[in-house]
């Protein structure tokens, strides 16, 4: 069973809490994201129920996601980190990345895995490196599978 974890800043909260998480608001953003265009509504639903999330809340609406997929004894993927555009720039990203990596059952890991296009940088300082042996990696991609349903 997954520990709930809350933290209040202000006006504004984290909270792992699955009944809290936004389903409308996240494909909201993810839609125009640069990494799940299209995505659908039910895929989204389907992907929040299934992972361990980290909301971001501002009063009661939700502005930004963290989302883990884990076996929580191994291996983590770090995916659909964002803060919404109006809440950028006041060390909420950091905040919210905290309380991922200090997450009681995402430690001692194997590998902690993520993928990102520009914020390298954001996440140098949580301990992600760029793939030591990057021959090693494989992967399956279908970067348009959302367009073609
Ligand atoms: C990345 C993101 C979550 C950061 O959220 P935020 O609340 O604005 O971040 P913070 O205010 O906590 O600051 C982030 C820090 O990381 C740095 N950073 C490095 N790369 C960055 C990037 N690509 N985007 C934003 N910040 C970045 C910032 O400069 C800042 O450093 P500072 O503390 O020295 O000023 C937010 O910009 C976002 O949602 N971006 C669009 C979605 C995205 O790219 N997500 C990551 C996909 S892997």
């Amino acid at each position: 069973m997954l520990s709930i974890v809350e933290a209040e800043r202000g006006e504004y909260r984290i909270s792992t809490d699955p009944a809290r998480l936004d389903a409308v608001a996240v494909q909201a953003y993810l839609t125009r994201s640069y990494w799940a265009q299209g995505i659908p509504l039910e895929t989204v639903e389907r992907a929040l129920r299934n992972s361990l999330c980290l909301g971001l809340y501002h009063r009661e609406a939700q502005v930004g996601l963290a989302r883990v997929i884990s076996d929580y004894a191994t291996f983590a993927y770090l995916c659909d980190v964002y803060v919404l555009e109006d809440y950028r720039g006041k060390g909420l990203g950091k905040w919210l990345m905290d309380y991922v990596m200090m997450h009681p059952q995402l430690q001692n890991l194997r590998r902690f895995s993520l993928a990102t296009r520009d914020a390298h940088d954001l996440y140098r300082r949580f301990g992600f490196r760029p793939l030591a042996r990057p021959e090693r990696v494989m992967e399956i991609r279908n970067d348009g599978v959302y367009q073609q349903q």
